[in-house]
């Protein structure tokens, strides 16, 4: 039957991680995958995360029934709550749906099928960053559907292009689908500014465009969940719809456990009544239903005080490590004089940086110095740590010479 069958290409990033594996050099570094790690280069459980584990065990919580379809109801209601805000008018309303989902791949997944089968405009091309996590592509065509780029980073100042962003909304067919990364943008760590946040609206909102936010990083760009949000909350506050894909793996730590959550914004109770029941539909058919663990844990941090500012505690841990290994690597480069500015390690947000080295560049980081990263030149600003990052200096600063 499969003689015919060629074979796909690895994916990138998680490739990275099983070379980085199979290298045995001492000083090998892992700047691949966008996953938290210590000052000692090692995967960090949430303390915060511990204690809801001990408390799922001692109330006995933790039996192996199924979910509903659309997952457990106590999560959805907080991950909804922890996105639009605690005193979101649009969640008053009743107009807010939400359908757990295998973690942010998953929610975007499923907001993306919906699309493919319901969106009103047939043949609406997604818009996606230029450039964008590689999974974008993947979803969008992987449900059938066009999609195109609207430039995002410009190599020249190493930030936003805001010119040309706004001109290809303005230039998208009315009714384009646009996929926003709301903070902590990956792989660049270019966010918009609030007024650049108002300029984007007002386009959006002149070509009835829809906005469809993937919020992997909430509370890891700027250690602020409510700072984090800012953009998805200013455009339902102008009364947009919208999907907003949300990830746990990255601010609970919970990469391993696909907690995850799509937040449907509709028009009317009975619209989002609706979405929901098609979505559940679509996932019945795909997963059943979806894994309990990880949303039992954040669902008790979520809807326990204390507990929840805790894990705000633990978040800015997170972030303020990034932080200062971002400036350590500015000081670093600059102490070396290596060529070329470097301001933008330290402007960028999030688990990314995006360095500006070459794709042969790269390389020779990666065959000489045992250091993995993505071709594109970014970085996991997690990956490195007091004891890696003047090596890594020390590596960049050659490779730019060279
Ligand atoms: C990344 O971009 O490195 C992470 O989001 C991991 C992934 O799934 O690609």
């Amino acid at each position: 039957f499969f003689e015919q069958v060629q074979g796909a290409p690895a994916d990138v990033i998680f490739a990275l991680t099983s070379s980085y594996k199979a290298d045995s050099h001492t000083q090998k570094v892992n700047l691949g995958v966008g996953a938290y790690r210590t000052e000692e280069g090692k995967p960090w459980v949430l303390p915060i995360v511990k204690k809801a584990k001990h408390l799922l065990v001692e109330n006995e919580e933790l039996d192996h029934e199924y979910l509903p379809i659309l997952g457990l109801e106590t999560f959805r209601k907080a991950a909804v709550k922890l996105i639009l805000g605690y005193n979101s008018k649009a969640i008053a309303e009743g107009r807010v749906g939400a359908a757990q989902c295998i973690s942010g791949t998953g929610a975007v997944y499923a907001g993306a099928h919906f699309l493919s089968k319901h969106y009103p405009i047939k043949g609406a091309a997604c818009y996606i960053s230029k450039p964008t996590w590689a999974n974008h592509r993947a979803i969008f065509e992987g449900v059938g559907m066009q999609v195109l780029e609207y430039p995002y980073w410009d190599p020249a100042t190493k930030g936003l292009d805001l010119k040309g962003m706004l001109g290809t909304m303005q230039s998208a067919p009315n009714g384009s689908i646009f996929l926003i990364h709301p903070c902590a943008h990956n792989p660049t760590g270019v966010d918009p500014t609030n007024d650049q946040w108002r300029q984007i609206a007002d386009v959006m909102e002149a070509k009835g465009h829809f906005p469809f936010f993937d919020c992997a990083y909430q509370g890891f760009a700027s250690g602020n969940l409510d700072k984090d949000a800012y953009s998805v909350r200013y455009f339902v506050d102008r009364g947009f719809e919208m999907f907003i894909a949300q990830s746990f793996s990255k601010n609970f730590g919970l990469y391993s456990e696909r907690a995850g959550n799509l937040t449907v914004v509709a028009r009317s109770v009975e619209v989002k009544n609706r979405i929901e029941s098609q979505i559940a539909k679509a996932q019945r058919a795909v997963i059943s239903n979806p894994p309990a663990y990880g949303s039992r844990i954040v669902s008790v941090v979520l809807n326990n005080k204390q507990y929840y500012q805790e894990w705000e505690q633990n978040l800015s841990t997170m972030a303020n490590r990034i932080i200062d290994m971002r400036n350590v690597l500015y000081e670093e480069l600059v102490k070396l004089g290596t060529p070329g500015t470097w301001n933008h390690i330290v402007d960028q947000i999030g688990m990314f940086s995006f360095t500006g080295l070459t794709a042969p560049q790269v390389k020779v980081l990666k065959e000489k110095y045992h250091v993995y990263l993505t071709d594109n030149g970014r970085i996991s600003m997690a990956g490195l740590n007091s004891k890696n990052v003047k090596y890594f200096a020390q590596a960049i600063d050659f490779v730019v010479r060279n």
